[in-house]
């Protein structure tokens, strides 16, 4: 399928009671108050990505003790909301963008060419990277974390790409392997969805229900994981506040979920 449009037309987001029958799915509720001082807390001036990382770290019940990995993470922003509040912050990226002023040790390699357990790491982020491994590495990825992170070990994964039809994403001139699971393919010029092919991007996938379930819930079962996909509203609405957020498209960015993996054997 080829257009610069079709991601506008596609996509087609579903409600969390949709999602239910698949897999465990908790709406948080969080109070206004709450909620916006823990985003002041961060000290990001952009709503997207304060609203990202305190969700992101509430959930994962951040320790002094935990050793945190941030993959994918293109600079140290989010890492420097963790200082002092974790032991080690290890940043990953193929291309670590910038580094600002925190204390993260950076590993600008593949994630695919490090391993979690080497580092003794238990507590491993992705934001907004996930939906950008392409072909099979999605699943390449739910393996590794469930072979490489200690019992009791977590990750998040965020935002989760979930809706009412499988689709792929691509930058046009973008070559990647095809996979058995029949996507909807749109090739896009113009989108800003699958990133940018020189920031080792070009790609990215909405999953539906059938497609979670072959390509993460089974093999997460498989690896000993237990997966709880989150929600989350304040004031009785769903997050993320639509007119704030900077990725606009509701089909695709409401409601905003999260995908917490949990080794538990
Ligand atoms: C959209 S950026 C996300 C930046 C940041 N984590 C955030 O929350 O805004 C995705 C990042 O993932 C990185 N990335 C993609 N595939 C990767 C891989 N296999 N290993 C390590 N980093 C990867 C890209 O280089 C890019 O910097």
């Amino acid at each position: 399928m080829k257009s610069g449009d079709y991601i506008d037309v596609l996509p087609k987001a579903i409600e969390d009671k949709d999602l239910e029958d698949m897999t465990v799915v908790r709406c948080i509720k969080l109070d206004e108050h709450l909620l916006k001082s823990g985003m002041e807390d961060n000290n990001i001036e952009n709503y997207t990505r304060s609203l990202r990382y305190y969700l992101s770290k509430i959930m994962m019940e951040l320790k002094p003790e935990d050793v945190v990995l941030d993959v994918g993470g293109g600079d140290d922003g989010f890492a420097s909301t963790l200082q002092n509040i974790v032991k080690t912050i290890y940043v990953n990226d193929i291309n670590v963008k910038k580094i600002y002023n925190s204390n993260c040790i950076v590993l600008e390699n593949n994630v695919f060419d490090l391993n979690i357990s080497d580092y003794k790491i238990n507590k491993v982020f992705l934001g907004h990277a996930f939906e950008h491994f392409w072909g099979e590495s999605d699943i390449k990825f739910i393996e590794k974390v469930g072979n490489e992170l200690p019992i009791g070990g977590k990750c998040c994964i965020e935002p989760l790409f979930i809706g009412q039809k499988y689709i792929e994403v691509i930058r046009e001139g973008f070559l990647h392997d095809k996979q058995d699971d029949n996507p909807i393919r749109i090739i896009t010029k113009t989108s800003m969805f699958p990133g940018k092919v020189e920031e080792n991007m070009g790609f990215a996938r909405i999953y539906d229900i059938q497609s979670f379930e072959r390509r993460i819930k089974q093999i997460a079962k498989k690896c000993g994981l237990k997966i709880t996909i989150y929600s989350f509203k304040s004031n009785d609405k769903y997050l993320p506040d639509m007119i704030k957020y900077k990725f606009k498209r509701k089909e695709i960015n409401y409601p905003y979920r999260m995908l917490i993996l949990e080794k538990e054997k």
